[in-house]
């Protein structure tokens, strides 16, 4: 039943070698003293915060922990919070990476958001199979989900400003994706999750998030499903769009504003929650999005940067990602935060996805923690004013 994106063989070394990488790869004053930041900048419009991964959690990257304390005001744990690191077995919880996180942002003045109490992805196989094997009822399950959500959401209460509830429950035409959630517990289970969550963090702003939500079909769907909870009092009290883009979608990036503002009409905020913008191509049959289940064998030609990111296509990706956060300055107001997925290139999961050991550059700091084009683009156009 799981479906895990593994790295496995040349690639388990490759995405260690990641992770050890950082360390040496970025000196510990990665952007100097003095210099511009997002969290300065971007003061009075919203946050701006990056996901973290183990080893930037955990010190052992010492210039990327540094620099997202001084660039950031908002972290997510990129997986340390997702239910397959938090209850790998029924009843045994692992905090110490999480608490880590919370300690970390509390120490750095940044705003701590939850990922992810339910997702179909990277949740143990025990938790939808009973002591044979089998698939679980209906009960157990909804007993499953609520320990872990009343352990997990009730742990970090006050801590942890808001939670991403439910992850990735649409298709892309805007329909229930079909999931074991779904199948065991009937659509009802987004609801339930919400209503667990609150339950047990009465403060915590609550989260319904998803890849490609430009896309209209799936706005409308997302936009359904707010509705739909709002008509039931289910708390909810904003959507997270993911915004995991590339140099050629979303084709209109108007598209981007059209869903803030979709959303908006529904009666909740937007978050920007794991921002990148890709500069590699996408093989042919990719949805272009996030879903983990797509994975291509490495084809060279679909890997044209291995030797560094050309000064044109930094160029073109800083247009874009000025052109990006335009949209989310018009629309300050709905836009609460915006938050990339990573620190730097080096530490991306798009350089293993949808292709293992490609050479992306998705973010707007380099392998070696400096600012990028894209960098200067996105602090100039705020600088420049609505
Ligand atoms: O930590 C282990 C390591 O011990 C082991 O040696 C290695 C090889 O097996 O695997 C490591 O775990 C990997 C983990 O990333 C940390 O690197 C998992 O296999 C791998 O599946 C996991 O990938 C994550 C992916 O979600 C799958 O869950 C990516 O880092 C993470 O960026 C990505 O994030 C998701 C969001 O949660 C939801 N939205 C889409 C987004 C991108 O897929």
């Amino acid at each position: 039943m799981t479906h895990h994106f593994r790295f496995t063989g040349r690639s388990a070394a490759f995405s260690l070698s990641l992770v050890l990488g950082f360390a040496a790869a970025v000196p510990a004053r990665a952007v100097e003293e003095g210099g511009e930041t997002y969290r300065e900048a971007f003061a009075g419009k919203f946050l701006v915060g990056a996901a973290l991964g183990r080893a930037v959690i955990e010190g052992r990257a010492p210039g990327v922990q540094g620099l997202a304390a001084r660039q950031f005001n908002a972290v997510t744990a990129e997986n340390d919070m997702k239910w397959e690191n938090l209850q790998p077995e029924e009843g045994r919880f692992e905090f110490e990476v999480a608490d880590a996180l919370v300690d970390f942002a509390a120490a750095n003045g940044m705003q701590v958001t939850g990922h992810v109490l339910l997702w179909h992805q990277q949740t143990p196989d025990w938790v939808f199979e009973d002591e044979h094997g089998d698939p679980v009822g209906r009960e157990p399950l909804l007993e499953r989900l609520e320990t872990h959500i009343r352990t997990v959401a009730g742990r970090y209460r006050g801590r942890v400003h808001g939670w991403d509830v439910v992850n990735e429950a649409l298709n892309e035409d805007g329909s229930l994706r079909d999931s074991a959630w779904l199948r065991i517990l009937g659509p009802d289970y987004i609801a339930q999750a919400f209503r667990m969550a609150h339950e047990a963090a009465p403060e915590a702003r609550l989260i319904y998030n998803d890849y490609n939500l430009y896309q209209p079909d799936k706005r409308a769907g997302a936009v359904r499903l707010v509705r739909e909870l709002k008509a039931q009092g289910v708390p909810i009290h904003a959507v997270g769009m993911q915004a995991h883009y590339g140099l050629t979608h979303p084709e209109d990036m108007a598209d981007v504003a059209r869903s803030i503002e979709a959303f908006a009409a529904s009666g909740v905020d937007v978050e920007i929650t794991e921002l990148d913008l890709a500069v590699l191509p996408f093989p042919e049959g990719s949805d272009r999005g996030a879903d983990l289940d797509e994975n291509f064998a490495l084809q060279e030609k679909l890997d044209p940067y291995r030797a560094g990111l050309p000064e044109d296509v930094a160029a073109l990706q800083a247009a874009r990602y000025a052109e990006l956060f335009g949209f989310f300055l018009d629309h300050a107001d709905k836009v609460s935060r915006v938050t990339f997925w990573g620190v730097t290139d080096a530490g991306s999961w798009k350089n293993n996805w949808p292709m293992v050991g490609r050479t992306d550059y998705p973010l707007t700091f380099d392998r070696q923690g400096r600012p990028k084009p894209a960098f200067h683009a996105i602090i100039e156009r705020v600088r420049a004013g609505n």
